[in-house]
């Protein structure tokens, strides 16, 4: 991280900001400092205790509190820090929280979840370090803890703050609305399992903008039930692209409605957009999607719709339920790493209508000859450029 020039002249910055906000929130609500909870930044006392009393008391206020967690690395969690608060709540991390590498800590769905929570902020150039390496090894065998989960929180933001090597998920937001994501970064390798960047599931009025994200899966995951979503200005790669899906996994899901991804880039990524469902039958609905102005370099498939997901065992192939309509590509540029560049396996019981591609350029110059097009199910209309050519219906 800190190789990154730009991100030290964040971190200079926000330690500039620091000053400014800690002089504000003086003025208007208190700091609660964890270190005089008893917190201590050694990397290895265990400060679950100390965080849990220090976001209690900020917690009991109407004014705009703020949980202060200075320079140092701080051991913490598993651990929840519920609401409802009385007022707004800032969650400062200037220093480094560090997950447990304990196997039973390893065994519960989160590290650090946020729940019931209305105006809160999470911000102040500190990192949130998963350990996932230690865990990694076993991530067939058990669900490992998400890095940082937001469940029911509302009207909240989270900026200028680095994930690093979550064991699973860095980000996941169920059951959100009105949040803005921006200027944060997310770090793991390339062959991290199931790194996804921000999971997003049920949450309405979503952006997320102005990051970097690299790392083992998707940069962005978009599931079941996730409604006026804007994703832009993102640096994709290394990890899987940014993705809807997958969908379909059970009955009843919730539709998605209003995906909007525009300004992103792709680097060595193994997809750049993807809508994804399983081969099952049970039925939802995506539309009104634009995937818009974005920038490929390497990648293995740019533009793909993948209706027939279905790994062994999980799964008996069928047509998928999931009906895909209204979706927009567009000014999408760059270099594809495999021939096949636009991919639209739609299913055979539903098939995709209402596909729009307009001015796509996308070269590959590998083995095999010019970049090319698949399709199946696949219905709709396109404009302006088409490399490679539309294989649209
Ligand atoms: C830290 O303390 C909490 C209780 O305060 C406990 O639940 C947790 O397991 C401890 N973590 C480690 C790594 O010992
Ligand atoms: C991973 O699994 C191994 C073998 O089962 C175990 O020894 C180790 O503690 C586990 N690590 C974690 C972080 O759960
Ligand atoms: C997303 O962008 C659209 C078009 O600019 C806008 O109408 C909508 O309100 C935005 N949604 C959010 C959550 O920002
Ligand atoms: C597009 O994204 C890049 C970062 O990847 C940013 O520098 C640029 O300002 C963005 N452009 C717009 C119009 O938002
Ligand atoms: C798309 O469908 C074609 C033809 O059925 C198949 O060869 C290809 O493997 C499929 N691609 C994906 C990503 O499912």
């Amino acid at each position: 991280m800190s190789s990154n020039p730009g991100f030290r002249s964040f971190l200079l910055l926000s330690f500039l900001l620091l000053l400014s906000i800690v002089a504000e929130v003086q003025a208007r609500g208190k700091i609660f400092n964890v270190v005089a909870y008893g917190a201590r930044g050694d990397g290895r006392t265990n400060n679950t205790k100390a965080f849990c009393n220090a976001w209690y008391h900020a917690c009991q206020s109407t004014k705009p509190n703020m949980v202060f967690i200075p320079f140092g690395i701080f051991l913490v969690g598993p651990i929840v820090l519920s609401g409802p608060c009385k007022g707004p709540i800032n969650f400062f991390l200037h220093g480094d929280l560090v997950a447990p590498t304990d196997q039973a800590s390893s065994s519960i769905d989160h590290w650090i979840s946020f729940q019931y929570i209305d105006r809160l902020t999470i911000n102040g150039g500190g990192t949130f370090d998963g350990q996932g390496a230690s865990a990694w090894p076993n991530n067939t065998c058990r669900t490992l803890p998400i890095s940082v989960r937001l469940d029911f929180v509302t009207n909240s933001e989270i900026h200028h703050v680095t994930s690093l090597n979550s064991k699973n998920f860095h980000f996941n937001i169920y059951a959100c609305k009105n949040i803005i994501i921006h200027n944060i970064h997310i770090v793991a390798p390339g062959d991290s399992p199931n790194t996804d960047g921000i999971h997003l599931a049920e949450s309405n009025d979503i952006q997320i903008l102005n990051s970097v994200i690299g790392t083992g899966d998707d940069c962005i995951s978009i599931g079941p039930g996730s409604k006026n979503i804007n994703v832009s200005s993102i640096q994709c790669g290394p990890g899987h692209g940014i993705s809807i899906g997958s969908l379909g996994f059970t009955p009843n899901e919730d539709n998605v409605y209003g995906v909007h991804v525009t300004n992103c880039s792709m680097t060595n990524t193994m997809n750049g957009v993807r809508i994804k469902t399983w081969a099952k039958p049970y039925r939802s609905t995506v539309s009104h999607i634009t995937f818009d102005h974005i920038n490929l370099n390497s990648v293995a498939n740019p533009i793909i719709i993948d209706q027939q997901y279905c790994p062994s065992k999980r799964c008996k192939p069928g047509a998928s339920g999931v009906k895909i309509t209204k979706v927009k590509f567009s000014n999408i540029q760059g270099t594809a790493a495999t021939q096949m560049a636009v991919t639209l396996n739609c299913s055979a019981s539903n098939p995709c209508q209402k596909i729009e591609m307009r001015d796509i350029n996308i070269g590959y110059y590998g083995v095999g000859g010019a970049a090319s097009s698949c399709c199946s199910n696949a219905y709709g209309a396109c404009y302006g450029q088409q490399h490679p050519p539309s294989c649209l219906r």
